[in-house]
């Protein structure tokens, strides 16, 4: 039998509009995100710069809206100088993030060219890790600065007249982490981020900081690290970082798919130490969140322990989607929208080739993963505000969460084009989840589509020999009867259902 989940929306009831850098992605100097993923000269679409023409169409159909950079991890050891002026001038260098050889090919000037033709911002990370105040400082102003200084008018040296104008920067990557290298104390970090992030905004005053909270809601620094951080550089910067990563190791797919839960907790923690800050400081000001690295990742953890060091963009990081996986990725977004009020950035880590949407053969074909097509749905018509939606669904527990809503849902209403799109997955394993929606104040509202991603094998992937094996298709189905729109979530589906106002 089917199980049934009520939802009610209200046109009015808006949490907030939607950033649209919730959208953003990542690409870290790591494996073959770089070197052999968006940069492959020589490849048959490699366009007058080695770009991939083929990678760049995919980002382009994702509307990525803006692409951290150059890491991660890696630019806790980067020197940004390494990576500008003449190519065969360029220093090779043990990376020790990873352990492999970084040839500098790509820097902030190629990177910043690649991301103009892929319609996308950039969020630069600076190194707070073996570096500090002074090299933060002259990044900005040869990004930033228009010309006539020393740094500047290097960049135009360089073939680069105008400025790049980076307006997000990172204050370091997860410093939190004793595997980081230059890892800190909260103090240490705070400190050090306070005073890079003074001078960066002396250097140019329309640049916004993002600082770095945990790693992830099980560090055992979690909590005091933010508050701490916070402390110290509350009036430098505009939003605090999280991190989180989920597998599903223990092949248990109710508590794999729960998971976006934490995600949930984690955010509220976040944001109720920022608030704490804010209130002990008797601060005007609100600290947002920027959530810049989140996916799933395990299944190459294994695989990675077997690399050869020191490569140069050895096969890292390179999960194989599975159609669970989609699922949970599609659980996390539709989290992150439901708090749109505070979650200004996100970005899904990564983009290409490492933990990423998109792959690509080394001289051959680039596919979409099966993650891609959640993110893909939510970019496109996940743009407007984000509806306070009241659900009630049939709940289960699993080995870590208890009262696990079945139905995972949020709504968004674009106002410019007159749409209202309900984002939907239905995590039980059994049965369809029958889905009444009451919508309130969208009279003269039709459906326009229920795109559905199912699979009966939950381990479904898309490899380069069958890239089309897990995509979804529009199920001709659903009605409006009473004010309240009906469908059917298969079990263990992502359900995206479209509706216009009729002229
Ligand atoms: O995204 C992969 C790595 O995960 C990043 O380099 C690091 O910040 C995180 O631990």
């Amino acid at each position: 039998m089917d199980k049934k989940a009520k939802m009610t929306l209200d046109k009015d009831f808006k949490i907030s509009k939607v950033d649209e850098r919730i959208y953003g992605s990542f690409i870290e100097h790591l494996g073959r995100a770089v070197y052999d993923g968006i940069y492959e000269p020589g490849h048959k679409e490699a366009d007058e710069m080695g770009f991939r023409k083929d990678v760049l169409e995919l980002v382009k159909e994702l509307k990525v809206p803006i692409v951290r950079y150059p890491g991660g991890n890696y630019v806790s050891g980067y020197n940004w100088e390494d990576g500008i002026g003449p190519k065969e001038s360029r220093p090779k260098r043990l990376e020790l993030a990873w352990n492999s050889l970084e040839t500098n090919q790509i820097g902030i000037n190629e990177f910043a060219e690649w991301a103009k033709k892929a319609n996308t911002d950039i969020i630069m990370a600076v190194n707070l890790g073996t570096r500090g105040i002074d090299a933060a400082r002259n990044i900005v102003e040869y990004c930033n600065i228009k010309e006539g200084s020393y740094w500047s008018d290097l960049r135009k040296s360089h073939g680069y007249k105008d400025p790049h104008n980076i307006k997000l920067w990172n204050l370091g990557n997860e410093m939190d982490g004793p595997w980081q290298i230059g890892h800190k104390t909260a103090e240490e970090y705070g400190r050090i981020a306070c005073e890079a992030a003074k001078v960066m905004k002396v250097v140019d005053p329309t640049i916004e900081l993002v600082a770095c909270g945990s790693s992830n809601s099980s560090m055992p620094t979690f909590g005091q690290w933010e508050a701490t951080v916070l402390e110290h550089t509350y009036d430098y910067i505009d939003y605090i970082s999280l991190h989180t990563y989920y597998g599903n190791e223990e092949n248990d797919i109710g508590n794999f798919l729960a998971k976006s839960l934490d995600m949930d907790a984690f955010i509220k923690a976040v944001i109720s130490t920022a608030d704490y800050v804010k209130a002990k400081k008797r601060s005007k000001k609100t600290i947002n969140i920027s959530f810049d690295e989140w996916n799933v990742w395990y299944h190459s953890r294994e695989n990675d322990k077997k690399v050869e060091p020191w490569t140069v963009a050895p096969p890292l990081l390179e999960d194989i989607y599975t159609f669970e996986d989609a699922l949970l990725v599609g659980c996390m977004l539709i989290t992150i929208l439901k708090h749109a009020d505070r979650v200004k950035i996100a970005c899904l880590a990564q983009l290409v080739n490492v933990i990423a949407p998109i792959m690509t053969e080394k001289g051959g074909k680039a596919w979409r993963q099966t993650i891609y097509y959640p993110y893909l749905h939510t970019s496109i018509y996940g743009r407007g505000h984000v509806l306070n939606s009241i659900i009630n669904s049939p709940i289960y527990n699993s080995k870590d969460f208890s009262d696990v809503p079945v139905l995972e849902s949020t709504a968004v209403v674009n106002e410019d084009n007159d749409e209202l799109t309900i984002f939907a997955a239905n995590r039980d394993q059994e049965d369809s989840l029958l889905l009444e929606c009451a919508i309130k104040g969208f009279d003269n509202y039709k459906i326009v589509d229920h795109i559905v991603l199912e699979n009966n094998d939950i381990k479904a992937t898309n490899t380069k020999e069958n890239p089309f094996n897990v995509v979804p298709h529009s199920a001709n189905d659903g009605v409006i009867e009473d004010g309240l729109v009906k469908f059917l979530l298969p079990k263990l589906s992502w359900n995206v259902i479209r509706l216009s106002r009729e002229n």
